[in-house]
């Protein structure tokens, strides 16, 4: 997830920049920039991977005395990951950095010189219409003014020229933007952490808001009007900032969601079809069979993928746990598809099972939240998840990433055979994601007071039907790390085959009840427990009777969709018992955020 950092003034301005980016090299990256403008010439240094690259290559550039800059992480989402895709973006004598997505960019291409692009990157654009608007209008600040007045999306946008050498123009829609003074010194970044320790009071810029700021000035508009910039004093706590305000890295990921799903969806979901730029049609040719194979949380989004590859692309899939499958002596057939699932991507099982899959010469594809990790550099393709660093050892965001991916990887496969309406019905849901994974607040206070009632008794089922089913796993898994407390998923089904044995009212059932899907049939299993004094939490659409505690979601057009907006609970249950408990969330005992031994 990309990062931003802005500074005029007279310090060190190379090291300050460098020092920001750095701060927010937690936010995850995969090439970075800077561009400064002193004494009338531009320099700029970009460089693939670590900012140790970018330090080294930028040795000779910067010097002390007044200047402007601007600086970039880039996580890459439209373009590879290559310096000529990495920001800061130059036109003639003009550099741009852009957290965000320029949606019409592609329109706004067409009307400038095409040969004038060198990126592959939506961002470009902003620079090359700046300059073409400097020609109409003889002052910087109404081309810039013009400029973001054609951009439709998101975006947080810092831009230098040389046109005004001491100033930055800067805009914010729907991405975060924070400027801060200290005196005649001015700072920017894209959050408080490259400033702590040096603005001295912090404005956070509204959606709509732009302006220009030049030594001890900061000039604030919204809608064409000049507005009063609302300072406030800076947290001095890094951490406490990068936790961006939230109790927990967990948290925070979990409030994340609705954003990186955006990132996942951005660029694949077309408006009759699902498009991946990292595959194409004739790396599935003769394949009949999928298997997807991960640990862990990741295994719980290769079950759900399993279900739906089969539903909606009607080939066989299964998901194995890649401990097992890697001793089990499996049968790997030529034209079986292997799908390794990994957030980190270096899961010691995940990476010796598409070893083995490799060896075996089956076609590999990778499911990775981290590009150049082993299973990426290792599979033949990769699709990435786009979640943005995972700091949290219970996952969240990067499951739901998985889950929507392969969501769109069954549709991808199904497309061609599917009636339009049905293709449009799921292209329409997808695209409802970053919505239904928005944190209501009022759903956050109930379950966080609802928790109190679920920190004793001696167990805990999460059940579930179909896709539920490896939801209700995931829900398990997800209180048991960070809570302690012992809990099991289940299909709803097979409570009666024995795990029925168990219940009693100290016995907590997570029943997970989709209005879309199997109702009915999970009615009743829910009813079987109740009738043995099962002491039950539904989650659903709708009030059920004969529950003790009621969690209600949305109720949604697509099974998908109430999929989604139940991890969420899940996974907020999962961390306010835990929280209650007293416990380390981002770090529970014996777990480690990255298995990489067997
Ligand atoms: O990095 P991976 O997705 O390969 O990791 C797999 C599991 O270790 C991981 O999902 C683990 O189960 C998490 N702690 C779950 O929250």
């Amino acid at each position: 997830m990309c990062g931003i950092v802005g500074y005029i003034g007279s310090r060190n301005i190379k090291e300050f920049l460098i020092e920001g980016l750095k701060e927010l090299e937690y936010r995850g990256y995969d090439s970075a920039g800077i561009a400064i403008l002193q004494d009338g010439a531009l320099h700029i240094c970009k460089a693939v991977g670590k900012l140790e690259n970018l330090i080294n290559k930028c040795a000779s550039i910067g010097h002390e005395g007044f200047g402007v800059g601007i600086g970039h992480t880039r996580w890459a989402t439209h373009g590879k990951p290559t310096e000529l895709n990495a920001h800061p973006h130059l036109g003639e004598f003009s550099y741009v950095v852009h957290n965000g997505i320029i949606e019409n960019f592609k329109t706004l291409k067409e009307e400038l010189d095409p040969d004038r692009f060198v990126s592959q990157t939506d961002t470009e654009v902003i620079v090359h219409l700046f300059e073409r608007e400097l020609r109409n209008h003889s002052d910087p600040f109404k081309a810039f003014e013009a400029t973001i007045a054609r951009l439709r999306g998101s975006f947080a946008i810092l831009l230098i020229t040389k046109a005004a050498p001491d100033t930055i123009f800067f805009a914010r829609e729907s991405s975060p933007l924070i400027v801060g003074t200290k005196g005649e010194e001015i700072f920017f970044a894209s959050s408080d952490a490259p400033l702590i320790g040096h603005a001295q009071q912090v404005h956070y810029l509204a959606d709509g808001e732009y302006g220009f700021a030049r030594p001890g000035e900061v000039v604030l508009f919204h809608d064409g009007r000049r507005i009063e910039a609302s300072y406030q004093p800076l947290t001095i706590d890094k951490e406490l900032a990068q936790k961006g305000g939230y109790r927990f890295f967990m948290e925070k990921e979990i409030y994340e969601q609705s954003e990186v799903i955006g990132e996942t969806l951005m660029g694949r979901v077309k408006e009759d079809r699902i498009e991946f730029e990292e595959l194409d049609r004739t790396f599935f040719e003769g394949i009949d069979s999928i298997t997807l194979c991960a640990c862990g949380t990741s295994f719980h989004a290769g079950l759900t993928g399993s279900y739906l590859i089969e539903r909606l692309a009607k080939i066989p899939a299964r998901a194995e746990i890649a401990s097992e499958f890697r001793y089990k002596e499996p049968l790997l057939r030529p034209n079986t598809l292997f799908v390794a699932i990994s957030q980190s991507g270096e899961t010691a099982d995940t990476l010796e099972a598409l070893k083995m899959a490799k060896r075996a010469n089956l076609k590999t594809l990778a499911i990775c939240n981290v590009d150049n990790s082993s299973i990426v550099r290792l599979a033949d393709r990769t699709l990435l998840t786009r979640a943005g660093i995972e700091k949290g050892v219970a996952s969240t965001k990067a499951f739901t990433t998985q889950v929507a991916l392969l969501w769109m990887l069954a549709l991808y496969l199904a497309q061609r055979e599917l009636p339009p309406s049905t293709l449009e019905r799921e292209l329409q849901s997808l695209l409802h994601l970053p919505t239904a994974l928005r944190v209501p607040p009022q759903l956050h206070e109930r379950i966080r007071r609802l928790s109190k009632r679920y920190l004793h008794g001696h167990g805990f089922f999460f059940i579930g039907r179909d896709i539920f089913y490896p939801l209700a796993l995931e829900g398990a898994l997800k209180l048991k790390e960070i809570s302690y407390l012992h809990a099991e998923g289940y299909p709803a089904g097979e409570m009666k085959h024995g795990p029925i044995a168990l219940a009693d009212p100290e016995l907590f059932t997570i029943a997970l009840m989709p209005k879309g899907l199997l109702y009915d049939k999970i009615k009743s299993n829910v009813e079987e427990l109740s009738a043995r004094d099962a002491t039950i939490c539904a989650i659903s659409p709708t009030p059920f009777e004969l529950a003790d505690d009621y969690i209600p979601i949305e109720e949604q057009e697509h099974p998908m969709l109430e999929y989604f907006q139940m991890a969420l609970v899940l996974q907020l249950l999962a961390m306010e018992i835990a929280i209650r408990l007293g416990n380390d969330v981002d770090m529970p005992r014996n777990l480690a955020k990255s298995v990489t031994v067997e």
